[in-house]
């Protein structure tokens, strides 16, 4: 039997960004992750950070080899109708940027410093359960391999970060959360390719065939994406068609794309989603286990990040002086940010994707959507003050 003041369930962005933040503010916590350290270390998702997680994890303490390896981005494009037109974050928005450093790499790093300060996370954790979340005292059952005993965590608090398939926001009874959720008819089928990126910067292209965008992993790893039907086969893309589509959608005058040999794909699912209050007794929700943002516009580790640096606040202030004042609020709070970043999400994947519900109306309704957004300060701004992240609370 153990104690700790914080039992964290998942060690993504979530969950291993909490254990930091408690930590500086002299908070113990143990992280239960059900993988192993090199399947979250590997796994191949987002690589856009925000100014506002650069800043935290600068702070942390972990931004050094970000600040080494990660590429600094000012802008971004956005190509429709065979044209580039560029949002300028730097001058858009007094001088901000995002940074493209992969989440594996964020991960590692998180990692790494965790154990060196010596702070448990258990991986390969079995069977984990959350219990009497609405008492004083909740815990964490959970066992350390399949052959060991199972053991009781107690806890002050219990920090849900382990993702939209974890196992806490299913404990928590169904009548005491209300779900709002939008799905897309289409996904995203993905490659790493081992090329140097086309362009200095994302390219996001409107193409009538469909949406496809340019990113990229560092100065010799292009990570590039296309849409493609919901219930796509990755078997029914060979390389040379996922170059071909690519071409023709990112085509642009005076532009060729590099090509590479293909180190991996996969289909990725799009949908907006919401579960509301993050919170049920002592159990906090924070990151996907709580909301999902289609990829568009890259929000989903920032806005995990961003909830975290809430939660740490108000477990922090309970600490200090005995409130429950911003934990009662926490989910207010986070749910301000995730609605308007929801909206962002939903925008940007609405105004670049192919809608096959929509008539020729529609379709020139998003180009007149692209065609102001590239030519209006106003709109720009919009745009770029999302994209670089909004202000924090
Ligand atoms: N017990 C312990 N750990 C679990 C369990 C469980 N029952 N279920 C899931 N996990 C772990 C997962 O293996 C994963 O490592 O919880 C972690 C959740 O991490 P993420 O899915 O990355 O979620 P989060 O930390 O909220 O970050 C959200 O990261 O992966 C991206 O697309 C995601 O950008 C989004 C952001
Ligand atoms: C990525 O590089 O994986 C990426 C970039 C921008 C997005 C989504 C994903 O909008």
């Amino acid at each position: 039997m153990r104690r700790t003041q914080v039992g964290i369930v998942g060690a993504g962005p979530a969950g291993l960004v909490l254990s930091h933040l408690l930590y500086r503010q002299g908070i113990e916590s143990v992280v239960l992750e059900s993988r192993t350290r090199e399947y979250v270390q590997e796994r191949v998702r987002a690589g856009v950070l925000e100014q506002n997680t650069v800043d935290l994890l600068t702070d942390l303490g972990v931004g050094e080899r970000m600040r080494r390896e990660g590429l600094v981005h000012r802008g971004i494009e956005l190509r429709f109708q065979g044209r580039g037109h560029r949002i300028d974050f730097d001058e858009l928005t007094g001088g901000r940027a995002i940074t493209i450093y992969a989440q594996a790499e964020v991960i590692k790093d998180l990692i790494d410093a965790r154990l060196a300060a010596g702070q448990p996370i258990v991986f390969e954790a079995e069977n984990v359960s959350v219990h009497n979340l609405e008492g004083p005292r909740p815990s964490i059952q959970f066992r350390k391999d399949k052959d060991s005993e199972p053991e009781e965590l107690f806890c002050d608090f219990i920090a849900g970060c382990d993702g939209f398939h974890g196992v806490c926001r299913p404990s928590i009874p169904n009548e005491a959360l209300t779900v709002y959720e939008r799905g897309y008819p289409f996904a995203w089928l993905g490659i790493l390719a081992e090329a140097p990126p086309s362009s200095e910067e994302l390219v996001y292209s409107h193409h009538d065939r469909g949406f496809a965008l340019l990113s990229m992993r560092s100065r010799q790893l292009s990570r590039l994406y296309l849409q493609c039907p919901g219930d796509e086969n990755i078997n029914d893309w060979p390389d040379e068609r996922i170059w071909q589509e690519l071409r023709t959608r990112l085509a642009c005058d005076g532009w060729t794309l590099t090509e590479g040999p293909i180190l991996q794909k996969g289909i990725t699912e799009m949908r907006s989603w919401v579960v509301e209050p993050m919170q049920f007794g002592r159990l906090f929700l924070a990151g996907d286990s709580a909301h999902i943002v289609p990829p568009t516009g890259a929000k989903g580790l920032n806005l995990a990040v961003a909830d975290v640096r809430i939660l740490a606040r108000a477990i922090a202030e309970f600490y200090s002086s005995g409130s429950c004042g911003l934990l009662d609020t926490y989910s207010d709070t986070c749910l301000r940010r995730v609605w308007k970043v929801q909206r962002f999400s939903w925008w940007m994947t609405s105004m670049l994707h192919r809608f096959d519900s929509d008539n020729a109306f529609d379709r020139r309704r998003q180009l007149g959507e692209l065609d102001y957004v590239t030519s209006s300060r106003a709109a720009a701004q919009s745009l770029a003050e999302n994209y670089v992240g909004l202000p924090m609370e």
